[in-house]
């Protein structure tokens, strides 16, 4: 079962918080998740994906949060390519992930994920408020603006790195995810860790569970 796997693989609930793995796997199985929303049927075109991964050496990461973090950018570049999959005069739609090693300012060694879109982009007035809490364009009932203040914190605090942003309107949304090849456990900020559980709660406690019985309230 290609999907159940990938979402054991992708929540990663079996496994000690931080670990050395490949960030290939975790971006594959996110993909796969969201394969049926690449897929074209009646009145929507198949969105095109580009892989071009380059890493050979896996990378200490909290696996499971920063799969949500490409969950969380994935989706949004699915939904933002909405307008191109319904008309045939925009250009085919498209998803681009790229890996590649990269060098923070201060020496430390990293990796940089690349996912890129070529839907309309992201005006000015909106893209200096995407990284805020349920900051928003989407109708109600259909976005949270948790994703990105979300990714954000898990990437920037828990991880030691960075997420950036580019985009013009009109020509397409990219986002940089750089994170250090090793992590600092000192540096490992709790802060914003409330907002992270809410999306992902942490596991109960392993404490010998009684058997499950109905009591009248
Ligand atoms: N790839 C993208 N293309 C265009 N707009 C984007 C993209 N990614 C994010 N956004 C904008 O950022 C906002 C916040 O995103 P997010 O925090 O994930 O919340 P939500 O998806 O629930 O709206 C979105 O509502 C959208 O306006
Ligand atoms: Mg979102």
């Amino acid at each position: 079962m290609r999907i159940a796997g990938s979402l054991r693989n992708f929540s990663r609930l079996d496994e000690a918080q931080i670990k050395a793995v490949d960030i290939h796997e975790g971006l594959d199985n996110t993909l796969t998740i969201l394969g049926s929303k690449l897929k074209a049927n009646h009145d929507l075109r198949e969105i095109a994906l580009v892989k071009q991964y380059e890493l050979t050496e896996p990378v200490e990461c909290h696996a499971a949060q920063l799969n949500q973090v490409f969950m969380n950018i994935l989706d949004n570049a699915i939904g933002a390519l909405e307008e191109q999959r319904t008309s045939n005069r925009q250009p085919t739609p498209e998803i681009r992930v790229a890996t590649r090693s990269f060098a923070f300012t201060d020496g430390r060694l990293g990796i940089e994920i690349e996912i890129a879109d070529n839907g309309p982009g992201i005006p000015d007035e909106v893209r200096s408020q995407i990284f805020d809490p349920f900051f928003t364009t989407k109708p109600v009932g259909k976005g949270t603006g948790l994703g990105l203040s979300i990714s954000y914190q898990i990437v920037c605090e828990r991880h030691q790195g960075e997420l950036t942003c580019q985009t013009a309107a009109g020509g397409g949304t990219q986002f940089e995810i750089r994170i250090p090849l090793v992590l600092d456990p000192n540096a490992d900020s709790e802060l914003g860790a409330s907002l992270i559980n809410a999306q992902n709660p942490p596991e109960p406690p392993e404490a010998p569970r009684k058997k499950e019985t109905v009591d009248a309230p």
